[in-house]
């Protein structure tokens, strides 16, 4: 990494309970894109949900007095939400699960949402670059509604979404198994040349590359306007990030 200059963290959340599946072969596509913009100022980590527990929120509005979730005790939301903190872009992939994302993303998010929203001083912009991915088993079966909830999400939090390059990345990168349920299904249709798979790769590939992209010239503008920037409540997220380095 460079000594100084500018410097930006990519985290990849695959929302997937199945570890070194599908989910994560495009994230990892997405995230090795993401480097090769430039290796020595772009930092990436593949942060796997699977294997993790994410209670639901029970509505009980003790975050609102702390902006700690009482339920993080039990459970590793806190460990996925510093990461999520500290992040200039963040690339979510998924399983389609009856249509939507899986429950435990779901779960993370509403708490991460409530939590920092109710807190006095943590509601604001986070400006944080995101672009989503979504792959399922079958064709026209979700993956668009998978990403918009990622989206939703992702614009509720103040962040600013992007897609990858036409045209096969019209919302995020997609894909889908072609019937084959297993976990290397996707991977292993790649190496066949399959047209939707290296469709799906190249979606990732490009959702991936310009999200590293924009995050660079989003922190360089932020570092250029670090005073106005202060003066507006609503950027404290941002700034707080931006300080850090
Ligand atoms: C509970 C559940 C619901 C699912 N729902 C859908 C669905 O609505 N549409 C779809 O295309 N695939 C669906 N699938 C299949 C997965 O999305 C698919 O197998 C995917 O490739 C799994 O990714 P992974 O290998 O990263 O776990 C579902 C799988 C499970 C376990």
């Amino acid at each position: 990494m460079k000594k100084n200059g500018l410097r930006i963290k990519v985290l990849g959340i695959s929302g997937s309970p199945r570890k070194n599946g599908n989910t994560e072969f495009l994230l990892s596509q997405a995230l090795e894109a993401a480097r090769l913009v430039d290796p020595e100022a772009v930092e990436t980590e593949l942060y796997s949900i699977a294997g993790k527990k994410y209670l639901p929120c029970i509505a009980c509005s003790a975050c609102a007095k702390t902006g700690e979730c009482i339920r993080s005790k039990d459970d590793d939301f806190n460990d996925l939400r510093d990461r999520w903190l500290e992040a200039d872009a963040v690339i979510v992939a998924v399983p389609v699960y009856h249509m939507g994302i899986p429950g435990q993303l779901k779960c993370f998010f509403d708490r991460l949402g409530n939590s920092l929203w109710s807190y006095r001083g943590s509601a604001g912009k986070h400006l944080k670059v995101y672009g989503a991915i979504a792959q399922g088993v079958h064709i026209f079966s979700g993956q668009e509604n998978a990403i918009k909830e990622i989206i939703n999400h992702a614009l509720i939090m103040g962040n600013i979404v992007i897609s990858g390059d036409p045209w096969e990345s019209y919302i995020g990168g997609a894909g889908w198994t072609e019937k084959v349920s297993g976990k290397d299904a996707l991977k292993s249709l790649y190496e066949k040349k399959s047209f939707d798979a290296e469709a799906a790769v190249k979606s990732a590939r490009s959702l991936g590359k310009r999200v590293a992209e924009l995050a660079l010239i989003i922190k360089a503008g932020a570092m250029h306007y670090l005073n106005r920037l202060e003066k507006d409540p609503m950027f404290k997220p941002f700034v707080k990030r931006i300080k850090q380095g």
